[in-house]
Formats: structure tokens, C-alpha cells, sequence
């Protein structure tokens, strides 16, 4: 028995009852638009098969050959009210793509705005933090350069050399704060060989914790030996190859703040000093 392929199949332009033409399929042609009027319209494609059955299908389609047009101001269903601006663009179909020509000025987005709001606020946000800078940073590179930072800091006297808060003892209130400097200033002069936490490394650098010259309730030795440095001496029954060097180039405030954190960290609960401690010891 023969199989009942399609014998014909017509095409049909719009509402036509005459086809374009009729062909047997698989068909390839041609369809001038240029032969069409500009606008909305459809092929219908008509095929029927051996036993005279026929199918259809519709493609819906827009003809534009001549100049498009671009509306700014109104669009497609909107609601309007008053005089109305409306600005009206006409750019060619066969013309080489031109920006300028073919894209119409429009309103700029909301969400533009919102990038510029979120932008500006940010950046005011960053201003008002840098001239807010914590106590503790004051005096870091980062934060010296501020304007407002450097009146606050302007010695009275004219004297460039960058004061130190007044020392009044560890855990004193309103006071030389203990935490912000002698911890600080201990990482930076002292944790690089001894440790951040102080317990040294064996054989090479002795642990500060527990050490006898920081237990000793008599502070002299310890301060002592901060300001000169130190070599061959056998703590806890090590010797150690390395050197202590002097830190006596330090201010009297910072090497007590320093010597009070060794004094009364890790376990340690010697006495502590004050800086006219070490300013007799230098
Ligand atoms: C370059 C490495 C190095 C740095 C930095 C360093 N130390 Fe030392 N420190 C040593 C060495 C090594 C010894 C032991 C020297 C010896 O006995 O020969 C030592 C010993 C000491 C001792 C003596 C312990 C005892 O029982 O006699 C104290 C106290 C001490 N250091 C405190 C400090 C403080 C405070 C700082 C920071 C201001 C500091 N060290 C920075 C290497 C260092």
C-alpha cells in the first residue's frame, strides 16, 4: 500500500483565495516584500495529501521596507494628561546602521538614579568614616595626614615630636590606655622574636612567660635589660644564639607600656612600673 505523503502544498498571502503559487514538496522560493505593502501580515501555507486531506499553517509577519520610526514622549497605551512633548525620529531601512539616527533621546532610567544615589551616599559615607578615625589609629601614617586629625595633634608648643598620652598605671581610668599601647607596641617591637603570645622559641629566643627577671616583683633587671639588650646569659637552663638588642631608642611611655604588658600577660602578675621607672634606669 502506498504511503500518503503530501502530494501539493500551496502558499497563500494574507486573505487571497488565489495561492502564490503551488508546489510539490520539499519547495524553496522566493517571496518579494518590496511587492508588499509596509505592515502586519501572514503566509498561510496549504498542503494536501494523497488521500485529499488538507492541513494548514499560518506565519505571521511585519513588512518594513520603508523608513522606521522611532516616538519619544507616548507610548503604547499610556494614559496621558496636558500639553505633551513628544518627540518623533524617521531613520532609512536600507541606510547603514547609525546610531545617532536610529536611537531616539529617551528618559534617563530609574535605576541610573539609584546607581548614582547608592555612588554618592557610599561616598559621603567614606568621607565622614576617614575624618572619624578611631583613637587607637590616630597616630598611624594611614590617619596622621588628616587635616582634622593634625590640629587635634599639633603639639601647643610648635614641638613636631608626636606626644604620648599622660601614664597613670595600668588599668587606671581616663589614663594612659594600657591595652591600646602596650599590647600594640609589644606586636610591633618584641613579638617578631618572643612571640605574640610570649612564649618564645626554644633554643633560639626564651618564652616570657613565667620568665624569672619579668616575675621578679623588683622591676630593675627587666628594664634594664629592655634598654641595653642582652647576650649569652642561660634563662631556664638554655642559652640562646641570638641577641636581644637595646630598644632604649623607645620613649620612657612606651617601653613601661611594653614592660607592663610582659609584666602582666601570660600569666604573669609581677608589679607594674611607671615611665620614671625607666627614665632613672637609662
Ligand atoms: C631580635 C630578637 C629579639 C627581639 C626583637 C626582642 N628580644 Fe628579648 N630577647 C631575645 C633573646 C635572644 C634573648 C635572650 C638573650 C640571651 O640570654 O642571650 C632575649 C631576652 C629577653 C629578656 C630577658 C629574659 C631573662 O630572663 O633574662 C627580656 C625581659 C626580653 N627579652 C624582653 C624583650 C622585649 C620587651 C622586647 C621588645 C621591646 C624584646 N625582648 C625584643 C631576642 C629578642
Amino acid at each position: 500500500m502506498e504511503a500518503a505523503g503530501p502530494r501539493s502544498i500551496s502558499v497563500y498571502l494574507d486573505d487571497d483565495t488565489e495561492p502564490l503559487a503551488t508546489y510539490r514538496p520539499p519547495a524553496t522560493f522566493q517571496l518579494d516584500t518590496t511587492k508588499i505593502e509596509d505592515g502586519e501580515h501572514l503566509l498561510r501555507l496549504s498542503a494536501v495529501d494523497a488521500l485529499g486531506t488538507s492541513g494548514t499553517r499560518i506565519v505571521r509577519f511585519t513588512v518594513r521596507n520603508g523608513p522606521g520610526i522611532t516616538v519619544t514622549g507616548l507610548r503604547d497605551g499610556s494614559t496621558v494628561h496636558g500639553m505633551l512633548d513628544i518627540e518623533i525620529n524617521s531613520f532609512g531601512g536600507d541606510e547603514p546602521f547609525d546610531p545617532e539616527r536610529a536611537e531616539s533621546h529617551g528618559p534617563i532610567p530609574v535605576w541610573t538614579w539609584v546607581m548614582i544615589a547608592i555612588v554618592a551616599a557610599w561616598a559621603g559615607w567614606y568621607g565622614l568614616e576617614f575624618f572619624n578615625t578611631p583613637a587607637q589609629f590616630a597616630a598611624t601614617p594611614t590617619y596622621a595626614s588628616n587635616p582634622a586629625l593634625a590640629a587635634a595633634n599639633e603639639p601647643a608648643d610648635g614641638d613636631r615630636v608626636q606626644k604620648a598620652p599622660a601614664y597613670s598605671g595600668k588599668g587606671a581610668a581616663g589614663g594612659f590606655d594600657y591595652e591600646a599601647s602596650g599590647a600594640p607596641a609589644y606586636a610591633t617591637n618584641c613579638s617578631s622574636c618572643h612571640g605574640a603570645a610570649g612564649a618564645g622559641v626554644p633554643g633560639a629566643f626564651p618564652s616570657l612567660a613565667g620568665d624569672p627577671v619579668i616575675r621578679a616583683n623588683d622591676p630593675k633587671e627587666h628594664i634594664t635589660i629592655v634598654l641595653r639588650g642582652l647576650h649569652g646569659k642561660t634563662i631556664a637552663g638554655q642559652t640562646f644564639g641570638a641577641t636581644m638588642p637595646s630598644f632604649s631608642q623607645l620613649s620612657d611611655q612606651v617601653l613601661a607600656a611594653i614592660i607592663d604588658h610582659e609584666r602582666t600577660s601570660w600569666g604573669n602578675h609581677s608589679p607594674t612600673i611607671t615611665p620614671d621607672d625607666v627614665k632613672r634606669a637609662r
